[in-house]
């Protein structure tokens, strides 16, 4: 706080500064250069103290509101050091999601590199990316799930759900299993002390994300950086023991291996594999604590969540799932869509120009930032009726093309992104959290946090972690 107090003091300073050396006219003048119109707010920060104090709140949304309605959906802003165009509006962030590659390429600042490696898949281009992208589609599509990782993905839940007495910290639970899986996935792996203690590691990496990338032991970018050598260097000591076990496996490592002809070499590996286990982590695991606090705020929706999976279990005799179970849950999935559009952890995407782009009529120059704000149409009330409202009965009427006010999801509905970046874990984080969300209803009972608030910055979480008292109904394992 004290930081960010400073920053802003130093700014004020220096705008006065900026208003007394410059007079009106010479001032940034948007449609002379074909920039959409908007604020660059102060000299060097611009206006992300404020973006950053909206997002700590619990409802970030007046950031956006006031600028869409005083600018229109696409404006100029300057965020982390950068100018930058926000798009609120649906086919704008369709033709940039679509054009990654040709007129747009990601962008992460190199305090982000730093942290994935280079050879992460969301920092590689052009025909590398292309392989990677479909390599990694080739381990998550729904035959692999179906075929080889379900019964993984039932058995690790369970076993952690079996472990729950009394109180537990839904959010960290989540995060314990979703890490878990991903290790099970890429290199498999099952629980033990090996993967708890990359977990820990894990958790130092993952801090660093959302820091200030000042790196002295003492910080906690500093720290972050150090659990990445850690990281890297577990997996690299694991990829080496691969390459001598004659024992063949089937998993993404065995792919990336090659094994026999070729393949990658250990750097390259150990930042794909580092940064697929950052790619499902947060991500997933958020969604399932945020999908079981919106059911308890819509008691209906869980009563009828609930009943699906009675449902399901009154029909069974072993406690695993199978896919034809996965595929018996149409609200459940109703109740995934829901969350992921309310509160998705990727509110938006960065992506920077290669060349001068014409976006509905604007001149965006080469080398500007684009944030592609998925959260801003997600919210919005023109695409969706009561969009600030969790109401997950709107998608059992998407099929007949609306979501209580829209005209179809495609560009309106885009929680993994889209065009050659698509989430390549989208089918898989649904079966994680279809799978975590049948055994929590069907095998226990709980009571909620009495009050536990959602912000959304430096990440999307709940403030306490999600307490929850449980009881256990029966045995999962
Ligand atoms: C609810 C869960 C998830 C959400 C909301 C989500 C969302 C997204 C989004 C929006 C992107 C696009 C980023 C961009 O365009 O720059 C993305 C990319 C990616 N996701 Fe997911 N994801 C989820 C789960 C997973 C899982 C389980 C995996 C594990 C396989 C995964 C792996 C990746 C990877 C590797 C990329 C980078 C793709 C590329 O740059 O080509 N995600 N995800």
């Amino acid at each position: 706080m004290d930081f960010l107090l400073l920053c802003l003091l130093c700014s004020c300073v220096l705008y006065v500064f900026f208003l007394i050396i410059f007079p009106r006219s010479s001032r940034f003048n948007f449609r002379k250069l074909g920039l959409p119109p908007g604020n660059l707010g102060l000299p060097f920060v611009g206006e992300s103290l404020q973006l950053i104090s909206a997002y700590k709140s619990e409802n970030p949304e007046p950031f956006i509101d006031d600028r869409v309605n005083r600018y229109g959906t696409l404006f100029t802003t300057h965020l982390f050091g950068e100018p930058t165009v926000f798009s609120a509006d649906p086919e704008a962030n369709r033709f940039v999601l679509q054009n990654e590659g040709k007129l747009f390429e990601c962008s992460y600042p190199s305090s982000i590199s730093n942290l994935l490696g280079r050879h992460s898949l969301l920092l590689m281009k052009g025909g590398l990316h292309k392989r990677m992208h479909s390599l990694t589609m080739s381990f998550t599509n729904s035959t692999i799930i179906k075929d080889i990782l379900l019964v993984d993905i039932d058995r690790l839940v369970r076993l952690n759900l079996d472990s729950w007495t009394d109180q537990v910290f839904l959010q960290d639970e989540a995060k314990k299993i979703t890490f878990e899986l991903t290790v099970k996935q890429l290199m498999s792996f099952d629980p033990g002390e090996w993967t708890e203690k990359l977990r820990k590691e894990y958790l130092l990496l993952i801090d660093g994300f959302f820091s200030v990338p000042l790196s002295f032991f003492f910080t906690t970018y500093g720290k972050a950086i150090r659990a990445r050598r850690n990281v890297a260097e577990a997996l690299r000591v694991m990829v080496r023991e691969r390459r001598k076990d004659s024992n063949k496996k089937k998993d993404m490592l065995a792919a990336l291996l090659g094994d026999g002809e070729g393949g990658f070499s250990e750097e390259e590996i150990v930042d794909f594999l580092l940064a697929l286990l950052v790619a499902g982590y947060d991500t997933t695991s958020t969604i399932m604590t945020l999908a079981v606090k919106f059911l308890v705020e819509t008691p209906l929706a869980l009563a009828q969540l609930k009943e699906e999976h009675e449902e399901i279990r009154a029909k069974k005799s072993s406690v695993a799932l199978e896919w034809s179970d996965y595929k018996s849950m149409p609200f459940t999935q109703c109740v995934i869509n829901e969350t992921l559009r309310v509160a998705n952890i990727i509110g938006g995407v960065f992506r920077r120009t290669t060349a001068d782009v014409n976006l509905k009529g604007y001149t965006i120059p080469k080398g500007w930032k684009v944030f592609a704000s998925f959260r801003a149409v997600h919210l919005d009330q023109l695409h969706y009726k009561e969009a600030r409202t969790f109401n997950p009965w709107r998608w059992q009427q998407s099929n007949s093309g609306s979501l209580g006010g829209s005209t179809g999801t495609g560009n309106v509905y885009t929680p993994f992104g889209g065009g050659p970046r698509l989430c390549p874990g989208y089918e898989l984080a649904r079966v994680e959290i279809s799978v975590f969300l049948h055994h929590l209803v069907t095998g226990f009972t709980w009571v909620p946090p009495e009050e536990d608030k959602l912000v959304f910055f430096p990440t999307t979480r709940t403030q306490k972690r999600y307490p929850i008292k449980v009881q256990r109904l029966h045995r999962l394992v």
